[in-house]
């Protein structure tokens, strides 16, 4: 990777992993692009501009333009929220990656693709879930992460484009808030813990779901895509995962550090499906082989870092 350009990039990932290219690859050389400009570190740190995903010509444009030899293609709508408006979200999420692909295609650009554990659906193996297994998610979410995934691949078949993409987990973070997702619960009980020394969960007891700290995450895309070509070889998309936990694990992680912590319950019957339909814990052996995927952070360790962090922040 040499010229990077970002789409999503005022999202919760984008707005650390830009400044992690950036410190990287040099500021000029990473290209912020999102629907919207929003103040801050992605907008004003190096080049940005305007780009909704949707639009081929202005997309091809300004990849031509940068130079970019590599697109991370990050914009989407997460899960829960995409399930208030499935036509538009498989405009954005399936339709946004096509034409990303196709500007890959286009100028010689290699391509990243986050996937996600919403990949996977009810008649996938829940434990220890395989690389290669069933995935017939039923979210909109889901779907068009499928269909992205089978994308990747054939245009890296057909075409020869150097497409990469990990299935991401949950993702914690202190520096930007997801948005309308479902493991967002994870993110938002480490604010309520230090506001209000108590979280209502929305997402029910024993529910197991994968989950990673942002470190780790930014780390992963930048290995991934820096690897040995000739050693991936399932390309798309790598199990990645770094912890897997329910809502009262978290909160046990939490208590350690604040012992009048107290998580109650007030399931979204929504989300709570959806989480079901995911699965428990991902099996990750290809992405160690393949390119040596090895995270840094469990839970208690995410736990003490995201307190300190937001408490700087005086959340
Ligand atoms: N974290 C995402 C969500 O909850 C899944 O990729 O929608």
């Amino acid at each position: 990777m040499k010229r990077i350009l970002v789409t999503g990039a005022s999202g919760q990932i984008g707005v650390e992993l830009v400044p992690y290219l950036r410190k990287i690859y040099g500021e000029s050389n990473v290209l912020a692009t999102a629907r919207r400009q929003v103040p801050g570190i992605v907008s004003e740190g190096g080049p940005f501009e305007l780009l909704d995903v949707r639009d081929g010509k202005a997309f091809s444009n300004l990849v031509g333009s940068f130079k970019a030899d590599t697109i991370i293609h990050l914009a989407g709508i997460l899960s829960a929220r995409a399930e208030t408006m499935p036509q538009e979200s498989w405009e954005i999420n399936a339709g946004g990656t096509f034409v990303a692909l196709e500007c890959a295609r286009e100028h010689g650009a290699a391509l990243f693709f986050p996937s996600s554990i919403a990949a996977f659906g009810p008649s996938t193996p829940q434990d220890n879930t395989p690389q290669v297994t069933a995935q017939r998610p039923t979210t909109i979410y889901g779907v068009a992460k499928v269909a992205s995934e089978l994308l990747c691949d054939y245009y890296h078949l057909k075409f020869g484009v150097d497409t990469r993409g990990l299935r991401f987990p949950g993702l914690i973070s202190y520096e930007a808030l997801p948005g309308g997702g479902t493991t967002d619960y994870a993110v938002h009980i480490y604010y309520s813990a230090l506001s209000e020394g108590r979280y209502t969960s929305y997402i029910g007891p024993g529910t197991y779901m994968d989950m990673m700290y942002m470190p780790d995450a930014l780390a992963a895309v930048v290995q991934l895509m820096e690897a040995d070509p000739s050693r991936l070889v399932n390309r798309n998309a790598y199990n990645i995962s770094a912890m897997s936990f329910a809502p009262e694990d978290i909160a046990a992680s939490i208590k350690r550090i604040i012992p009048s912590f107290e998580i109650s319950y007030d399931v979204d019957p929504v989300r709570q499906a959806i989480a079901e339909s995911w699965p428990n814990s991902l099996d990750c052996t290809a992405a160690k082989e393949e390119w040596g995927f090895a995270p840094e952070y469990d839970l208690d360790r995410m736990t003490e870092d995201m307190l300190k962090r937001l408490k700087e922040k005086n959340v």
